[in-house]
């Protein structure tokens, strides 16, 4: 089975509807002063798509920060006003997509096999998916949390070639966490990660689970990077509003618990 060839921590910034091309180099010539290359760790950005070509060529010097897209379309091309695709997402000069994020769950009806489809077009283009995943508050309030994790993996772990389960990345986003400045407890966060490890060694195997990559995502600051980095089963973190402020998004992945 191929895995994931780089278990380096992995510090994401998702900029959602931020950031334009212009704000988009005027945050990287303030954030590449503020975070310098570092061999222990990944920075991967995922703004706007109308900025990765800006991001792209802001960022040529520094081939250690990662690019990639939001979110693509489950084809590969035809008549889908607005959309853009996994390959054109590869050729404009990105790595890496995210699918299935609570917004793009609920804001667009991106239910369970949407997502499945998406992340088989991603890893068709030779982009690398970040697999969203996560309860929300009246189902974790129900009691429901392991149940909606499981289903979440598994709807994305069947439709994948077994060949390419190392090829995943998931991040773990409590939508009751994502935007509120509540972020989950350090125990809260080992709970989940550890019943999306599991689901995967369900379809998977054990060596694949415990060699796949689960970010935690949902208000992460400045403040509580470590506390959540020490987490054992935590490798990396998705963050959003805090990746917005340069000085904040450097002090995150600048943490020194990786
Ligand atoms: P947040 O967003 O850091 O603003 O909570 C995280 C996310 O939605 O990925």
């Amino acid at each position: 089975m191929k895995m994931n060839p780089d278990r380096r921590p992995l510090f994401a910034a998702n900029w959602k509807m931020h950031n334009g091309p212009r704000s988009t180099r005027e945050f990287l010539a303030e954030f590449t002063q503020l975070y310098e290359v570092a061999q222990d760790r990944r920075v991967v950005f995922f703004p706007p798509s109308i900025s990765v070509e800006a991001f792209g060529l802001a960022t040529a010097p520094r081939s250690d920060i990662g690019l990639g897209v939001q979110d693509v379309h489950a084809d590969d091309a035809g008549a889908h006003t607005g959309a853009i695709s996994a390959t054109m997402a590869l050729e404009a000069g990105a790595s890496w997509s995210l699918v299935g994020h609570s917004e793009r769950r609920n804001e667009f009806g991106d239910d369970d096999s949407m997502v499945a489809r998406k992340t088989l077009q991603i890893l068709a283009s030779g982009l690398a998916p970040i697999v969203c995943v996560g309860e929300s508050l009246k189902e974790r309030d129900a009691g429901l949390l392991s149940e909606i994790l499981r289903r979440q993996v598994a709807a994305v772990m069947c439709m994948v070639e077994p060949e390419h389960h190392g090829r995943l990345t998931w991040a773990y986003e409590p939508v009751w966490a994502i935007g509120t400045g509540r972020t989950a407890s350090p125990e809260d966060a080992s709970e989940a990660h550890d019943i999306v490890r599991a689901s995967i060694a369900e379809h998977a195997d054990e060596l694949t689970a415990t060699d796949t990559m689960v970010l935690y995502g949902g208000s992460v600051k400045p403040s509580n990077i470590n506390s959540l980095m020490e987490v054992p089963g935590v490798n990396g973190v998705l963050v959003g509003g805090a990746s917005l402020q340069p000085t904040d998004f450097a002090a995150i992945c600048n943490a020194s618990a990786v």
